[in-house]
């Protein structure tokens, strides 16, 4: 199946990085925010983001202005009445998803694909809530979506061989490597990292290292671009207590358990990045 008009479901960190890979891939991109100041919010990043390109000569300004020509932002559903495939990135939230993809449901035509970035939640779920099972697959990017090369293709029991060509098709034309996987919970990336995260917190908790020295242990020893606390603040330590929470729900093996210290900083605030403060400071 061809892929000419994308449209992607929420404008936050992933929403928009994902619109901007597909928009500076030539892609036209539909993208939708529930707000108008958070869709403007989006659009702001991806316009930052393709200005430092510019800036630092990565990119020229005539392809910053085709990128950012080929974005339709919208508030309205029914503006990706006629997309070939629909890529959802909103709240990790299952019946925020399932209302999204029944509504579309009924919106684009039966050819479209439909996809979800969720990290953790169940895509067979979400697909059971469409006349079409067999289009619907997860499409896993990760942060930062422009800079990160990987993207999970996750095959619910339903999907059907054609889509994940399909999807196999799409990812490469995004400049990405697609990789496998079935519908399991975390699929294969999050299966591997989220258990390691979580250690990282148990060695600090249990006072065998400071931070310091348990990301420079990762950072220098293996080899990694961050250290596994800097990760976590990077990625939101929310997120993470509720991605492993749902591992956990899902495997009930501790090694998936949240260790205490990650639910005390999500009561205080302490979020990462993203509030100012996690396991460093950022003010
Ligand atoms: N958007 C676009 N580009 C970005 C960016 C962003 N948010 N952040 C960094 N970049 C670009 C920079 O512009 C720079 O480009 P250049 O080399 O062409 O100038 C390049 O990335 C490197 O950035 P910096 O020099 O500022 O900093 P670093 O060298 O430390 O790299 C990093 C930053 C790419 C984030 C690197 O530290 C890294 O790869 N970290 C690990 C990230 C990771 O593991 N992500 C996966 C998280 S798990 C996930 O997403 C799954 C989910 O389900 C939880």
């Amino acid at each position: 199946m061809e892929i000419n008009k994308v449209g992607v479901i929420g404008c936050g960190l992933m929403g928009a990085g994902i619109a901007q890979v597909c928009a500076q891939s030539g892609f036209t991109t539909v993208v939708r925010e529930v707000e108008q100041a958070a869709l403007e919010r989006g659009m702001g990043r991806i316009d930052a983001i393709l200005s430092k390109d510019v800036k630092k000569g990565k990119l020229s300004e005539d392809d910053r202005a085709a990128a950012l020509s080929r974005l339709q932002p919208t508030t309205d559903l029914s503006d990706l009445r006629d997309c070939d495939i629909i890529i959802e990135a909103i709240v990790e939230n299952i019946d925020a998803k399932r209302e999204v993809f029944s509504t579309l449901d009924g919106i684009c035509p039966e050819s479209t694909v439909f996809a979800s970035n969720t990290s953790s939640l169940t895509i067979m779920e979400m697909a059971a809530t469409t006349k079409r099972p067999d289009r619907f697959a997860g499409l896993h990017f990760f942060n930062p979506v422009p800079v990160m090369k990987l993207v999970e293709i996750v095959r619910a029991i339903t999907t059907s061989d054609a889509t994940v060509a399909t999807l196999k098709e799409f990812t490469l034309a995004l400049g990405k490597t697609p990789i496998e996987t079935r519908d399991s919970t975390g699929f294969i990336v999050n299966r591997l990292l989220v258990p390691y995260l979580l250690d990282a917190v148990r060695v600090l908790e249990s006072g065998i290292a400071t931070r310091e020295d348990i990301d420079l242990g990762m950072q220098l020893g293996c080899g990694h671009p961050m250290g596994p606390l800097t990760l976590l603040d990077f990625v939101g330590i929310d997120t993470t207590y509720y991605i492993a929470n749902i591992m956990f729900e899902e495997f009930r093996e501790p090694r998936f358990a949240p260790p205490p210290l990650l639910r005390r900083m999500v009561l205080a605030g302490h979020l990462g990045r993203k509030s100012g403060k996690g396991f460093y400071d950022y003010e």
